[in-house]
């Protein structure tokens, strides 16, 4: 069986952190969200895997080169233009011949892995397999009806009046049927080859589409919310390992300290993930918090959120929470009149500011 993984599309739903990053390739634990899928697939014992790519093909390359550090062998295959999940199949085909293969969505966070899900295709050998799981807002995804004895009988993407609250879940395994069934197929509403229409097709002509439901799935949906709920359900299942130096501090509960992270006059509650080279003085961070390599906080306290790469906050105040704040971004206090705020913010930022009573 062979593994492909889409890391192609553009992100439009996490701007601004995707103006200038692949949306998979965004931290959530201090791990790209696109790692969480290639630990899947190894721990499958899937060896060889595809990564669809587009625009962002350099940073996806740089971050996950041939694959080794997962033991296994990654092809990468570009897609020039992002025209659908069944369109990125196609475009696969070469790689994945007449191999069975795991459909994995690289912007997904599946928490138990898909081991059960590979044994049980094995084993039932069905056209296709499929996740699903209930969600609160099923007209943003695929939609999947199932019949009273378990069997699928219809599947609609983005459906204005939803038949159900079983959402497809962006992990799929497929026979090679599937190309046949994407020969053909007219792009959807939002202009796109839907996957979620080839595997209709397959119901159709009668094949079977065998369907499981599952926990712990995450999603953007387009809010900061969303991924902060994901770091939120990653760092509820580390485990506490300090190899960084801790001087003067206090570490409470289940946090991870990376070796060359350096903690000082500061308190650290868990759970949360200090990255390599992280600076911390004076400071509270925590609960829930992720602070990505050579992050810098000074004098600030920080809770719930995730500090990407190189950023430093220093003197910050009231305390900082659910905040995303994206790489080499700098939050400090000046204390010389007049009383302003200086503000350097990329496309479609947001910022909430305090009110404060002065008078
Ligand atoms: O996440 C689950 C949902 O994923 C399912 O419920 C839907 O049925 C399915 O269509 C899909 O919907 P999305 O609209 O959320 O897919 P999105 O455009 O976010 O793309 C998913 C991943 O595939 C993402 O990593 C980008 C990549 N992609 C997307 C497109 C459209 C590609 O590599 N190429 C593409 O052409």
């Amino acid at each position: 069986m062979k593994g492909l993984i889409l890391a192609g599309g553009r992100g439009t739903r996490l701007r601004p952190l995707t103006h200038t990053h692949a949306k998979q390739l965004i931290p959530v634990g201090n791990k790209p969200i696109l790692f969480y899928g290639l630990e899947a697939l190894a721990e499958a014992g899937i060896r060889e895997v595809g990564i669809i790519v587009g625009d962002t093909q350099k940073e996806i390359e740089a971050a996950v080169g041939d694959g080794r550090s997962w033991g296994i062998k990654v092809t990468y295959i570009k897609q020039d233009e992002p025209l659908g999940l069944a369109h990125a199949v196609k475009v696969a085909q070469p790689f994945l011949k007449d191999s069975p293969f795991v459909l994995y969505l690289g912007d997904n966070l599946l928490l138990n892995g898909i081991k059960p899900f590979v044994e049980a295709f094995r084993s039932g050998k069905p056209q296709a397999l499929i996740l699903l799981t209930p969600v609160n807002n099923p007209s943003l995804f695929g939609v999947a009806e199932i019949r009273e004895d378990g069997k699928v009988v219809n599947l609609e993407e983005k459906p204005c009046d939803p038949k159900s609250n079983l959402a497809l879940v962006g992990v799929y395994i497929f026979q090679e049927d599937i190309f046949l069934a994407i020969e053909g197929l007219k792009p959807s509403w939002r202009g796109e080859y839907e996957i979620t229409h080839a595997i209709q097709r397959l119901l159709d002509q009668g094949k079977t589409v065998l369907p499981f439901t599952v926990s712990g799935w995450w999603k953007d949906t387009g809010r900061p919310e969303d991924l902060l709920e994901a770091n939120t359900i990653i760092l509820d299942q580390i485990k506490g390992d300090v190899k960084g130096e801790i001087v003067e501090s206090s570490v409470q509960g289940r946090v991870v300290v990376e070796k060359g992270a350096k903690i000082t006059e500061s308190t650290v509650r868990g759970p949360a993930v200090i990255g390599s080279g992280v600076f911390i003085k004076g400071s509270f961070i925590g609960p829930y918090t992720s602070l990505a390599c050579g992050v810098r906080i000074i004098n600030t306290e920080i809770a719930g959120s995730i500090v990407m790469a190189d950023s430093c906050l220093q003197d910050v105040q009231p305390r900082i929470e659910d905040s995303i704040i994206g790489q080499n971004a700098l939050v400090n206090t000046i204390s010389t009149l007049p009383r302003s705020l200086k503000l350097t913010l990329g496309d479609h930022c947001q910022v909430e500011l305090q009110k404060v009573d002065y008078y």
